[in-house]
């Protein structure tokens, strides 16, 4: 950050008596974080050249000159040269500044029929629009990385949990198919979020649209946007877009943190299900035998971070008269901090699923122990003809009884399985092993492993692709 030496000029400082206090130039600055709208206040304002000088407003004159200067400054941004200043307050009018300095009178015309309220609203759409699209491939990364493991374990037996207490027997790749439906779903809620992301402020100008003849229609289509926003008071105004893109961060957020903090329980030597890799864990500076989950930990407590920006926004908006009102300037530090959170956290998510071991043994033997098949044998006795409650209640009997005597239903004799009642038969103990029961739940959407490779096909053709 640097200070001109001569006095500096507000370009909206003709209306005041006294500069402007240092202090309050340094609370209401911008500028040390929308600088990173650099890149797209350039693309917008080189569409809003364009346009200026195909209705006649620029001369050619004017526009190759605010083109050349544009270049300059896109160069000097990239290679961290540009010269930030205090002075100016916001990225817009640091690049507008140095435009003039570059290229004379043609920089000071660059602003006609615009104003900043309708050029922030632009920088940020561009922005959000080009962080969408690269969450859109993050994500497919990750559901590819959900995937290729499933696939190597579609014949890997687990118990399924509820209440996290054992429920039924399921495939592992069953279970890590669920999170790329979650991710899937939140792939397709960002993409429904780009349309309206995707639509053109420019031309509301302050706040009432620009007496000036423009076309609003050529900017949209040079910037890519879908449509115009269609009243000027609420194209400066309103950040729902913002909002809504941080809402289907936060879920996807709470579905990362959901699958962290499995991966921390089964890390646990309680549960000794999984092993990730030591690039993804720490060690503890004074208990030598750790190997700490940080990674699934701190996705879990980033999770928080981002739901706090929903929160900060919505209630940014909620007390605000149409139409700008400084406050908007709020909304950045949160968004900003959104997107590279959820861009970071799925490069590593990605990276870390790639890596993690799968103890099979360990899975199976959990499944065992908690009479996973219980509901088996009681869907057993009801297809022979057993009333549901009674079966349920015969099955109460025999799981007490087992856990009497140490072992699982699948080990007890069949005379004294017969004992709780006489229409179990030999045919018994096919639905009483893990096998048995995962293949019965042989129906779309099930845990049966012909079932689960076909989701599993099904998935791969589905999320295949960078767009939703
Ligand atoms: N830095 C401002 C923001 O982020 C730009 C718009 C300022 N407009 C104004 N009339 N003060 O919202």
């Amino acid at each position: 950050m640097t200070s001109s030496d001569t006095p500096p000029q507000k370009s909206w400082s003709g209306r005041f008596s006294v500069p402007v206090a240092e202090t309050v130039k340094r609370y209401t600055a911008s500028v040390l974080f929308d600088k990173r709208l650099a890149a797209y206040d350039i693309q917008g304002s080189l569409a809003h050249a364009q346009m200026l000088c195909e209705v006649g407003i620029l001369t050619e004159g004017d526009f190759s000159a605010i083109q050349h200067g544009l270049a300059v400054i896109r160069q000097e941004v990239e290679q961290d040269r540009f010269p930030w200043t205090l002075d100016d307050e916001d990225v817009h009018l640091n690049i507008e500044k140095r435009l003039t300095q570059l290229v004379g009178d043609a920089g000071k015309r660059l602003h006609t029929g615009r104003s900043r309220n309708d050029q922030v609203a632009t920088d940020i759409r561009l922005y959000l629009r080009a962080a969408i699209d690269q969450h859109q491939v993050q994500l497919r990364a990750l559901q590819c990385a959900l995937i290729c493991l499933a696939e190597q374990h579609v014949d890997t037996l687990m118990p399924g949990f509820t209440h996290l207490q054992v429920a039924q027997p399921v495939s592992f790749a069953h279970h890590l198919l669920a999170y790329v439906e979650m991710l899937g779903r939140d792939r397709q809620r960002l993409t429904d979020c780009r349309q309206r992301v995707n639509q053109l402020p420019l031309g509301a100008a302050a706040l009432a649209g620009t007496s000036y003849p423009i076309r609003r229609e050529r900017v949209a289509e040079l910037l890519g946007f879908e449509g115009l926003c269609r009243n000027s008071l609420d194209a400066v105004s309103d950040r729902d877009f913002a909002i809504e893109y941080c809402a289907a961060a936060s879920l996807l957020m709470v579905h990362l943190s959901r699958l962290s903090e499995e991966l921390i329980l089964w890390m646990s030597p309680r549960f000794n299900f999984v092993r990730i890799g030591d690039a993804f864990c720490t060690g503890s500076s004074i208990m030598p035998q750790k190997r700490n989950p940080d990674v699934p930990e701190l996705v879990r407590g980033k999770s928080g971070r981002i739901i706090g920006h929903l929160m900060g926004l919505l209630v940014l908006m909620k007390g605000q008269p149409l139409a700008y009102n400084k406050d908007n300037q709020e909304d950045k530090e949160p968004l900003f901090d959104t997107v590279e959170t959820l861009s970071q956290t799925l490069i590593i998510y990605t990276e870390m699923m790639g890596d993690v071991q799968v103890n099979a043994v360990a899975l199976r033997q959990a499944a065992q122990e908690g009479f996973s098949t219980a509901t088996d044998l009681a869907d057993y006795l009801v297809k022979k003809g057993t009333p549901f409650r009674d079966a349920h209640e015969i099955v109460a009997r025999a799981v007490r009884h087992a856990e009497s005597e140490g072992c699982d239903l699948a080990d007890l004799p069949l005379t004294t399985l017969r004992t709780f009642s006489s229409i179990i038969g030999s045919d018994v103990h096919a639905v009483l092993t893990l096998e048995g029961s995962v293949a019965s739940r042989d129906i779309p959407g099930g845990t049966a492993p012909t079932r689960v490779r076909s989701a599993l096909q099904e998935a791969r053709q589905r999320w295949d692709h960078a767009g939703e």
